[in-house]
Parts: structure tokens; sequence; C-alpha cells
């Protein structure tokens, strides 16, 4: 016998409950629990992977499928997600709006086609307006294989998907998708929810490649694409401030490769253009420098970047003095200042701090202390540090400069970019540098003090 589940379910943020309330205790809102009957559930609901068959055999008779690859042949974007796009999988490249997430996928899109067929789902705009961005791309479609739609309910759009085979669909946005079997407006956590699952359903079914572009707003209501997180074989991560030139795309989540590559593109007025010599990019190429300013190498990845840190510390008479960070984190802040403070007698507590990444980048390996407390002494003792010296290197609790990985891969890139001089911690294998480049091992606080202290007489 079939039981008879009723439960009331929120239109706005799907939260489920079994009694009905005037409010949602989840999302606040008024009036917005509709009862649901639970006792059918719709087919895309039961299959979550695979084709449906259920599958049990012993480990050693499972035959591994080789993850056939789709290239773009935009290296930034082959890179990151692995050495190309795996068949039949399942993306979301998220961001906030007009970061540039619709003109990346529709210049990819455009280059897979020259292939293979493509469908460009966009809810968001009409087909027409869809046609201008390429003709603003400055890309000839003529001999592509591009198909627009501008189909915003999900069963027609499966209906579509069923009788012309794609093989790579792009969605823009889930947001603007809905599903007539659920309540909600689209972009509802239950509408996206539902849409979702139906997309993954189709793809599995149909082999298709898909890419779904989800948005993030800036006041953190990033619940939708956090449950689509979960669902998706790959999160990829589309950042950078709009009114800065250039964007980062980050792997959050990647089930056919590594996480953490990022790829550097450019807005340009013809579309995004990929970075391919990134330190050129984040630092000025003024030959005087002031005090307060050090040349950091980080990796991110597997690539080496030269950037640039700037510290500035002023008098306060303030009771707390300030700390702006921007790029950096707060606590690793306070954590270099008590360090500096402690172990290298240095005092911050009557000043003011700020500290900078130029060009708007996000550090977040510890191989930036150095170069962090480096910039802060500087800042401090009004000592300029000469432009083409450069530092790398974690500093832990106890003052010491600890190694960080990738030190020789960050040399060579040093190297390239002409500078004379690298600060390092203790290296347990000496990288072999041809040239006049030197490089000089530190072992401490005190270390750094004593060098910075020497540049007076350096420049
Ligand atoms: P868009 O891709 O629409 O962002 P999203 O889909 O993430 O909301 O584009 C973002 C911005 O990029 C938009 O304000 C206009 C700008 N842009 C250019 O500067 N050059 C171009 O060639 C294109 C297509 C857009
Ligand atoms: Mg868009």
């Amino acid at each position: 016998m079939v039981r008879i589940k009723k439960s009331f379910v929120c239109s706005n943020c799907g939260f489920t409950t079994l009694k009905w309330m005037g409010r949602c205790p989840e999302c606040l809102e008024w009036n917005t629990l509709e009862e649901k009957d639970e006792t059918k559930l719709p087919e895309e609901h039961r299959i979550f992977s695979g084709t449906g068959e259920t599958i049990l055999a012993h480990i050693d008779d499972i035959d591994i499928e080789k993850a056939e690859r789709i290239q773009t042949h935009y290296k930034e974007f082959d890179r990151i997600s692995g050495g190309g796009i795996v068949k039949g999988s399942y993306n979301l490249i998220s961001g906030a709006p007009g970061v540039g997430k619709s003109t990346l996928m529709l210049q990819i899109a455009l280059r897979l086609a020259e292939t293979r067929k493509v469908l460009y789902v966009s809810a968001e705009e009409s087909a027409s307006q869809v046609k201008l961005r390429f003709k603003r791309l400055n890309k000839d479609t003529k001999n592509t294989q591009l198909f627009l739609s501008n189909e915003n309910n999900i069963d027609k759009l499966r209906d579509i998907i069923k009788n012309e085979k794609f093989e790579l669909i792009f969605i823009d946005s889930i947001q603007t998708v809905y599903s007539p079997t659920v309540q909600g407006i689209p972009g509802s956590i239950s509408q996206i929810k539902e849409c979702a699952v139906k997309l993954l359903d189709i793809s599995k079914k149909t082999n298709t490649t898909l890419f779904v572009i989800g948005h993030v707003t800036k006041s953190g209501n990033i619940a939708g694409p956090m449950l689509l997180e979960h669902m998706v074989d790959s999160v990829f991560l589309f950042e950078g401030d709009p009114t800065l030139g250039y964007r980062v795309l980050r792997t959050t989540k990647n089930r056919f490769g590594n996480t953490n590559e990022i790829g550097i593109f450019t807005m340009t007025s013809t579309g995004l253009e990929e970075v391919e010599n990134p330190s050129s990019f984040f630092i000025s190429n003024e030959t005087e420098t002031s005090s307060g300013t050090a040349r950091a190498l980080i990796l991110e990845g597997s690539r080496p970047f030269l950037i640039e840190v700037q510290g500035l510390t002023t008098s306060s008479n303030l009771p707390q003095p300030r700390r702006v960070v921007t790029g950096i984190d707060n606590g690793r802040l306070a954590m270099l200042t008590a360090v500096l403070e402690k172990r290298g007698d240095v005092y911050f507590s009557n000043f003011d701090i700020f500290v900078n990444i130029a060009g708007g980048l996000k550090l977040k390996t510890p191989a930036g202390d150095m170069p962090i407390a480096v910039a802060l002494l500087s800042s401090m003792l009004n000592i300029t540090i000469p432009n083409q010296v450069a530092f790398v290197g974690e500093i832990g609790l106890g003052g010491e400069i600890r190694e960080v990985p990738g030190i020789d891969i960050m040399i060579k890139e040093a190297q390239r970019l002409g500078i004379k001089q690298i600060y390092t911690p203790k290296l347990r294998n000496k990288p072999k540098i041809k040239g006049k480049m030197k490089i000089i091992e530190i072992s401490n606080i005190f270390g750094i003090l004593e060098e910075i202290r020497s540049m007076n007489i350096f420049i």
C-alpha cells in the first residue's frame, strides 16, 4: 500500500516541513509554505548518476572508461580543467553579475561549434541580443554549428534537446530557467534544485556535455549555486573586480583533475583575451619605487608569478590603531606583526597599518609572508627596496623562515623577468642557475632586518 505523504514546501527557499506555518523559519518570508504531495516522485529524481541501470559487480570486473576530453583551445581554460572538458560532464560557471561569465561561455561555445554541434540557451537575453554579442566578439559564425535558443521552460528545452542531438549545451543561466512542475519563481531555490536535477538527467541520458552559468550575489546569497555544487562534476569560479581589467578563473571543484590552477583573462572591447604572461600584469613598470613596496614570488597551481606587495605604516593616535588589508587575510597580518614584535623587536602597536596587493590579486599562500614582512619593515624603517629584488618564504611563529613548495620554478620565473637578487628560505636542494642572479638564503627575521638595513648601501 502506498502511504500518502504530504508536506509543506517554502516556494522561496525550498524549506520543507510536515506542519503548515505562516512564516518560513528558514528564509523568514510570510505565506510561502505550500502543500505538496510527495507520494509520487518525478522520474528524473530517481536517477542521479550513470544511465539509470543498477550495477553490482566485483571491482576488478568493472572497466575503466577513459575520459574523453574536449579541448577548447583556450590554453587558460584547458589547463584549469585538467586538459580539456570531459565528455558528458556537468560543469558550473559561477561568479558575480557582470564579471564576464556569458562572454567567456559564448567564446568557448563559438570555438567548440567549429567542429561540434552546440546549443547556447540564453534565457537572460533574446536570441538577437546574443547574436549582437557575437558580433561584438568579432568572430565569424558562418561555418559553425552553433544554435541559439531563448527557451526558459526546462521541459520544452528537454524536448528540443531530445529531437536535435547536441554535443554541448550551455545554459545562461540556471537562475532564469524554470520547471512548470514546481512552485516558486525562476531563481528560487526550489526551482534551481528542480532544473539542476532535470538538466543532470538530460545530460546523462543523451551523453551531452553541459555548462551551466550560476550567479553569485555580492551579498553572499549563494544558496542556489551552493546547492548545485554538490551535484555537478566541476565548478569554475570567475572572479575579479569588473572595474579592473583582468579576471581570474579558478577551479573550486573538479572530479577530473586538480583544483589549484588558475586561468587569467583580460576583458577587452572584443571579448576576453588570455593572459599568458601574468607577471607583467601585476607589477608596475616604474623603475623608481618608494619605501613600503616589495616584490613577491608566488605559485598559483603550477604557475609562478611575480607580484607587488605594498605596506604602509603611519603613527596613530587612535586607541586601537587601524589595520586595513586588501588582498591578504587580516589574521595573517596580525600574526606577522606579532612575530615581528616578539622576534624582531620592531613595534607596530602605535602605528596604523595598511597592506595592499597591487592589481587586486588575492594572496592566499604563506609564501607571501616574507614579502609582506619586508614591505612593512621597509615602510617602518623608511628604506626603499630596489626593484630588481624579490622575496619568497613563509614565516613561522618562532620567527624562522620556512621553505615553500615550488621554489625552483619561481626562481626560474624571476630569472626570466630579469630579477637580479632573490631572497629565499634555507634551501635543501640548491637550484642551478645560469647567469648573474644571486640567491640569498635567510633563516630568520633578524636575517631579513639585517638585509633591509644593508639595502641603503645596495642602491
Ligand atoms: P557579461 O559576460 O555579460 O557578464 P556576466 O554574464 O558575468 O554577467 O559581461 C560583463 C561585462 O563585460 C559587461 O559589462 C560588458 C563587458 N564586455 C566588454 O568589455 N567587452 C566585450 O567584448 C563584452 C562582450 C563585454
Ligand atoms: Mg550573463
